[in-house]
């Protein structure tokens, strides 16, 4: 007999994968998962309205975190991605909660801290993100539990996610600010550095013209897109269709300068459409 799910899993299969993030950083990681795989099609919701969500209260984002799944998963995603750092430190139960037992939620910081079992010669773990994200601790409460013998030492980076959603990096001053930060007492003596905001990949070469290959830097984007893949074929619900995907990208407010840098994903021009959820 088969199992009651299957007709419900193989439609399933060919849904989309929601995304969402405060703005153009939860492009890394759908980068990374469209590397990995290809076939699979992403609804992606950037909530420019509310960005930058590191200064606002824990209320407010999961209040954010709560209506972006209802969209997601009215728009029939089949799995939704917390693309956030800040958002999963402090919503990821919520989003979890409205997700249930047959859609998978994933948050961005589980996959990082899981990925760090292979790192035996890490002894002080450095994590950069917002102040919201910073403010939780979510990386060291984990870190420590998994991990007794290893450091950490967290700072807050607030001007940097601000920065990078502007288009602004790769340039003199972007790399002044990153260098004054990383060159703070906090961070001394680190031997790997997490980038603990999903915007930061953004600005990875410069974080690693500061350090020289120094320190060894870990993004959320590619532990996370393993982590999506895994859970797909937990599922069972990989998209095998062979068909080509069609994504689509939603803007809680359009701004030019997301267009341009999501253009650095996807230079094939993509259409972002405007929604407002809490117009
Ligand atoms: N990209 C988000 C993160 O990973 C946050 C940026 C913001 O402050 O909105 O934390």
């Amino acid at each position: 007999m088969k199992p009651v799910y299957a007709g419900f899993f193989l439609n399933m299969s060919k849904a989309p994968i929601g995304i969402f993030d405060s703005g153009i950083g939860g492009l890394t990681v759908a980068n990374a998962i469209l590397k990995l795989m290809p076939e699979e099609r992403i609804i992606y919701f950037g909530d420019t309205a509310h960005m930058p969500y590191g200064d606002k209260s824990a209320h407010a984002i999961k209040s954010y975190s709560q209506a972006i799944t209802h969209f997601l998963i009215g728009k029939g995603c089949k799995m939704v991605v917390v693309a956030c750092n800040t958002a999963s430190a402090v919503g990821y139960k919520e989003v979890k909660k409205i997700c249930g037992k047959k859609i998978p939620a994933l948050n961005v910081i589980d996959p990082v801290v899981s990925h760090l079992s292979d790192k035996r010669d890490t002894h002080k773990v450095g994590i950069i993100g917002t102040k919201r994200t910073v403010s939780t601790r979510a990386y060291t409460k984990r870190i420590v539990k998994e991990y007794p013998e290893m450091m950490t030492c967290e700072l807050a980076t607030p001007l940097l996610a601000p920065m990078i959603e502007e288009g602004f990096f790769n340039n003199k001053i972007s790399q002044t600010i990153i260098n004054s930060y990383l060159s703070r007492k906090t961070l001394e003596h680190i031997d790997t550095l997490i980038l603990a905001c999903t915007h930061y990949p953004l600005i990875q070469k410069e974080i690693e013209n500061y350090y020289r290959d120094q320190v060894r830097i870990i993004d959320s984007a590619h532990a996370v897109a393993e982590k999506v893949e895994e859970e797909l074929h937990q599922f069972g619900i990989n998209n095998v269709s062979g068909e080509k995907p069609k994504h689509e990208f939603y803007l809680s407010d359009y701004t030019a300068s997301f267009e341009e840098t999501a253009k650095i994903f996807f230079p094939e021009s993509i259409k972002l459409k405007e929604l407002n959820l809490w117009a």
